[in-house]
């Protein structure tokens, strides 16, 4: 029955019956925080585009760690910065590279915590991409050893799950025969499965120095406009693998969270990228708008959108607004 009869307003009027008829509820236990890592000792950098953001030596990137897991954090995703990058990404599959390294420390120091690292070679190749170039043009099948290759000895390092962000066709199967194959049967497969070639990149490419030298992302990435081919991209991932799909970037395609989740019975994760960070933290260090208000209402959203899980680089202050410390 409508008004006078029914008034919506009265399940809104206390934070006590707002609590209890809220449909989604954001937790701590919701959140994986991304982390950049670095060679050298006790360097801890600021990237520039990215303000609370570092690159951290491995020292200090254990620290980190530690403070995140007594925050309540579960999960952390890794990134490295190799000593120097190559045509073919030699440290990504270094059992000595920056990667290994660092799973290693930090399963050393926090075994608690997962431990989840980024499986791509954009940021270990001289010309930024995440394959093998010949003659201009990004390979497909040839780089889909690499990056097995690369999930495997992440594996050895101690990784709890590996992440493919490389958008190479076949590249879950072959990493799903990686891993079985070593023994690694329990590892878990977290793939990028719906990645757009998106310019909400940019502050991370900075914090990484992974821009492509020549080119663009747009053969393996998915263009925008295309919503169908996100859940055929997803069906894929699941028949060769993944355990966990995951929608990237997050704000701008809600719309890609909602039908995978809908769609799909996996968990869903959704990434919140870089450019979505910098953009509420550039506003509100103008004082446009409340950056705590914003993040949370933006987190809420995704999660509302049908994310299980969001990768997020607020996750430590929004650890804290959640838990009040
Ligand atoms: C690729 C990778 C990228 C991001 C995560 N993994 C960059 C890209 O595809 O160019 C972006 C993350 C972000 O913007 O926060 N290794």
């Amino acid at each position: 029955m409508p008004f006078p009869h029914t008034r919506l307003r009265r399940l809104r009027m206390s934070p006590a019956l707002r609590a209890l008829t809220a449909e989604t509820v954001l937790t701590t236990d919701d959140l994986i925080y991304p982390l950049f890592v670095q060679h050298g000792t006790g360097l801890k950098d600021e990237i520039s585009t990215m303000p609370g953001n570092y690159r951290f030596s491995l020292d200090r990137l254990v620290e980190e760690v530690k403070e995140a897991q007594d925050l309540g954090i579960k999960a952390v995703l890794l990134f490295g910065i190799p000593k120097q990058k190559d045509e073919v990404g030699s440290e990504a599959y270094d059992d000595d590279g920056i990667i290994q390294r660092a799973v290693r420390a930090v399963k050393d120091s926090v075994p608690d915590i997962i431990v989840i690292t980024d499986v791509c070679l954009c940021e270990y190749t001289s010309h930024g991409h995440c394959g093998i170039v010949v003659d201009g043009e990004i390979k497909n099948d040839p780089t889909l050893d690499l990056l097995a290759q690369m999930a495997a000895s992440h594996a050895r390092a101690g990784a709890d799950m590996v992440a493919p962000s490389d958008m190479m066709d076949g590249r879950v199967a072959a990493i799903r025969e990686a891993l079985d194959d070593e023994g690694f049967r329990n590892t878990p497969i977290m793939s990028y499965a719906a990645k757009y070639a998106s310019a909400f990149y940019g502050p991370f490419r900075e914090a990484v120095d992974s821009a492509p030298s020549f080119g663009d992302r747009r053969s393996h990435q998915m263009q925008p406009p295309n919503a169908r081919e996100a859940l055929l991209e997803t069906a894929l991932d699941i028949e060769e693998g993944a355990d966990i799909v995951m929608v990237k970037p997050a704000l701008a395609y809600l719309d890609i969270i909602r039908r995978v989740r809908e769609r799909f019975d996996v968990p869903v994760c959704a990434y919140s990228v870089s450019g979505e960070f910098s953009l509420i933290t550039a506003a509100a260090e103008r004082g446009w708008i409340d950056r705590d208000a914003v993040m949370m209402e933006s987190l809420l959203s995704i999660k509302r959108a049908g994310a299980d899980m969001i990768i997020t680089y607020f996750a430590p202050d929004a650890v804290r607004i959640l838990t009040g410390t």
